[in-house]
């Protein structure tokens, strides 16, 4: 895939979802995104869609847009999420149902109405966010590391229902990386992770970003279903 691509990215108010927006724009991409809050973007190839990833009226009515606008959508990178850090038995049932909501079942939604307009095209990219929470069985995590388990699981099955019409489903796993996510994690707990971490550094932006554009480069076309976790932490 060349630039000049149109990329879907969810949760480009800030953090990892701004940047990769950012870097898109920088390459010649034409690149919708969505959050809750207003856009804090502004340039004359970016368009936002103020919605909730969860609600599905929005969503379906947020892709048909983009599709009738720009008459396909090349890629499809599903960044929003929500984190809660808390032991599972201090957890109200209302945070699951929140977790979930925003990474699960958004992730579903956009894959479900941008896979279709790519099935018409037969081809198109479609990237998922997981976490190292989620091989790392972290405590004090337990509902965010499962609802990036259903994320993974689904982008793995959805790789194969996919498949023979050109379109692969992938995801990328980030370590810690400096952003409102994370910012109220107590040092220790920040330290115990990272010490876990076969590179015991906080990721960047462009390490993310360069496993993004690994999935989305026309020569990864035989590659599909897979999760690929930074920092050397294992699956
Ligand atoms: N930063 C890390 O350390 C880290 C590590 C591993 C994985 N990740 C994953 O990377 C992704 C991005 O994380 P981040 O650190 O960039 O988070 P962030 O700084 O908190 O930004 C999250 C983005 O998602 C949007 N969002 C959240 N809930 C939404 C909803 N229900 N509907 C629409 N948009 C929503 C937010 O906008 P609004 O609030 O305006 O809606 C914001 O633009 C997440 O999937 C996260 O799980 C991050």
């Amino acid at each position: 895939m060349k630039t000049g691509r149109v990329i879907f990215i969810t949760g480009t108010s800030r953090g990892l979802g701004l940047g990769l927006a950012e870097h898109c724009l920088a390459q010649g991409d034409t690149v919708c995104g969505c959050s809750r809050a207003p856009a804090t973007l502004t340039d004359a190839r970016y368009s936002h869609y103020e919605l909730d990833v969860s609600d599905e009226k929005a969503v379906v009515a947020a892709v048909r847009a983009a599709v009738r606008r720009h008459g396909r959508i090349d890629a499809l990178v599903n960044n929003a999420g929500i984190a809660s850090m808390n032991h599972a038995l201090l957890s109200p049932a209302v945070t699951a149902q929140q977790i979930f909501a925003t990474n699960f079942h958004g992730t579903f939604l956009f894959c479900r109405e941008v896979a279709k307009a790519m099935v018409r095209q037969k081809s198109g990219r479609i990237v998922n966010f997981t976490t190292v929470a989620t091989p790392l069985r972290l405590e004090g995590e337990s509902l965010y590391a499962a609802s990036k388990a259903a994320v993974e699981s689904f982008t793995q099955v959805l790789a194969r229902e996919l498949g023979p019409s050109g379109i692969t489903v992938n995801a990328v796993g980030p370590t810690p990386v400096p952003t409102d996510l994370v910012k109220n994690v107590p040092a220790a707990k920040m330290d115990a992770l990272l010490a876990r971490q076969a590179i015991r550094r906080f990721g960047t932006i462009e390490d993310v970003i360069n496993v993004v554009e690994f999935f989305l480069s026309p020569q990864s076309e035989f590659i599909t279903g897979q999760v690929i976790y930074l920092g050397g932490v294992n699956g």
